[in-house]
């Protein structure tokens, strides 16, 4: 086994050992994938500023996000088909986070149930909704996830239409994967990714197959987004479902000063800046550079977190530092999931850790919770500059 050090040595694993599919699914950005790109590129544009003879002892990054302790500003994403990417995947990944410390989002797009998820884990999870045209559906999801103790609802707001991804529809992505002579010649050379897909019941969406109705193909997720999703979601209907759940809610996918102060007066506890991991809308800009304006405008009256292009616990030091609550990881723990099962959930949140701590270090800060802009460089005109609306 290869030592890992990086988030990049278990995406070369990753590769390797899971299907083409999945890792393709995984691995793209909407049309020219563009977003996708700059969503990890403009990280490496904001530099830090290298502090000299300060005492590094006793560091921590210990923090809240929704009023719960958290090892480190970082939750696990929800990812949908997680359960393709490594057997039981959700479990394991859950399993991870709640021994790491961190909190594990659940999507509503997974293989293993909310029941499933809730009855191998012991800390509880945040459940991601999507908001399906089936009204009796949603009512019953959202209890589904009250019995199992989620401890907050992510309603994500940026897919009731799903960003077109070329190489899913190539590869005609479903779950379990469809037998074609491409496929199966694929899977072939993925003996212990076989092993334990053979071993394990957990191959279809298992909060949805069986639960809600209308579909042609139940194993697709693109006839899921757009046959049985509600493309009519609106302010309206979102402030419905935060209502239905009534506990923690954060809106992930918001990516304008309007849109967070809309969200802000729904009265919301949180939003994560998000374009999606570059998903959906290609060619709007990177998340990190629509953070900073989003947080001047609501930042004081609701947490602000990020996901999207976050490889590193450099950049979870820099999207801290410049004032979000928390970060958002999905990429960077699949590749760790694909490559190794939970064990490789918890490298990621290691090597993410240490990358994290001693970056904070030599910026001479010892506490997360206190690190401000102070330790960044940002670019003049980071934002851009645009012409006035
Ligand atoms: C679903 O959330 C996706 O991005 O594939």
């Amino acid at each position: 086994m290869p030592v890992i050090t990086e988030i990049a040595d278990l995406k070369r694993i990753y590769k390797r050992r899971v299907p083409k599919m999945f890792y393709d699914y995984a691995e793209s950005g909407s049309w020219s994938e563009q977003t996708f790109r700059e969503n990890v590129s403009d990280f490496d544009q904001i530099r830090f500023r290298q502090r000299i003879a300060v005492d590094m002892t006793n560091r921590t990054t210990r923090c809240q996000m929704l009023g719960q302790d958290c090892a480190m500003p970082v939750a696990l994403a929800p990812v949908g088909l997680t359960g393709m990417q490594s057997a039981d995947g959700e479990i394991k990944a859950a399993r991870a986070a709640e021994k790491f410390g961190v909190p594990y989002t659940l999507s509503t797009l997974s293989i293993c149930s909310i029941e499933d998820v809730a009855e191998h884990t012991s800390a509880p999870f945040w459940f991601q909704v999507y908001t399906l045209k089936d009204d009796d559906f949603m009512r019953r999801l959202i209890e589904r996830a009250r019995a199992a103790k989620c401890s907050a609802l992510v309603i994500t707001v940026d897919l009731q239409i799903m960003g077109q991804r070329h190489m899913d529809l190539k590869n005609g992505l479903s779950a379990p994967p469809k037998l074609t002579p491409a496929s199966i010649a694929n899977m072939a050379t993925k003996v212990s990714w076989g092993m334990g897909m053979l071993g394990t019941k957990r191959r279809f969406f298992g909060n949805v197959v069986g639960h809600a109705e209308g579909v042609t193909d139940p194993s697709s997720l693109s006839s899921w987004i757009s046959e049985a999703f509600d493309a009519s979601l609106d302010w309206a209907r979102i402030r419905q479902i935060a209502e239905m759940w009534g506990g923690k809610v954060i809106l992930k996918g918001i990516m304008d000063v309007e849109d967070a102060k809309k969200a802000a007066e729904l009265g919301v506890d949180g939003i994560v800046v998000s374009n999606h991991g570059g998903r959906q809308l290609d060619g709007t800009t990177s998340s990190i550079k629509a953070l900073r304006p989003i947080l001047d405008a609501v930042g004081h009256n609701l947490e602000v977190h990020i996901d999207s292009g976050i490889r590193s616990g450099q950049d979870v030091l820099r999207a801290v530092a410049m004032g979000a609550k928390g970060t958002m990881i999905g990429r960077a723990y699949t590749y760790g999931l694909g490559a190794m099962g939970e064990a490789g959930v918890t490298k990621a949140l290691e090597v993410i850790h240490k990358e994290l701590d001693m970056t904070m270090a030599l910026c001479g800060r010892r506490d997360i919770t206190e690190v401000d802009r102070d330790i960044l460089m940002i670019p003049q005109d980071f934002e851009g500059r645009w012409e006035k609306r």
